[in-house]
């Protein structure tokens, strides 16, 4: 079930500062980033984002297939941005043995992640489709960020898939079973 923590992004919400804002108006804990995407995770976003938008404003088949990337792409970035990558920013402190009562705003969002998984590997169809049209295009013009951004694409949606996904799904499993053993 898609849209269950915020609802479905809107044109407002393409940025991760807007979607935090729009979603967790005045939260501390999001503030802090205890309950947040990891800064090395949101930087890689950001500059596939911004990379991305620039190739968009290329002429030819170049951009073109950009732009045809960035319609698949950034519904899926953001709905990732709400469910899938939040619950990375508890893994060092799990890691750590913190206390999980802070943490139990985690579970909703993976609760959303399990039921949406199906769904987002399905995207991540759809983008690697788009991103090897985009790096064709981008071979045959000659336009070498673009190809270099498009191979980065391929291996931030493995990277997600086969590491970061999974790992969300976990530090929902663990918080869940420590707030258990803590509480029973
Ligand atoms: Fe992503
Ligand atoms: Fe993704």
């Amino acid at each position: 079930m898609r849209g269950s923590m915020c609802g479905q992004p809107g044109p407002e919400q393409q940025l991760p500062a807007r979607f935090i804002a729009v979603c967790h108006p005045g939260s501390d804990v999001v503030r802090d980033h205890v309950l947040g995407i990891p800064t090395a995770i949101r930087q890689e976003h950001e500059e596939i984002h911004a990379r991305l938008a620039l190739a968009t404003k290329l002429a030819g088949r170049t951009g073109e297939a950009a732009r045809a990337l960035a319609e698949v792409l950034h519904p899926h970035f953001v709905r990732e941005e709400q469910i899938a990558l939040p619950p990375l920013g508890l893994l060092a402190g799990l890691a750590k043995g913190e206390p999980v009562a802070g943490m139990l705003e985690v579970l909703p969002m993976v609760d959303a992640l399990r039921a949406e998984l199906p769904h987002m590997i399905e995207e991540h169809r759809a983008i690697t489709a788009a991103t090897r049209r985009l790096a064709g295009a981008a071979e045959l013009e000659g336009q070498a960020a673009a190809a270099q951004l498009a191979a980065e694409l391929l291996a931030h949606a493995g990277m997600e898939e086969q590491v970061m996904y999974p790992a969300a799904v976990l530090v929902g499993e663990l918080v869940r079973l420590r707030a258990a053993s803590a509480s029973g």
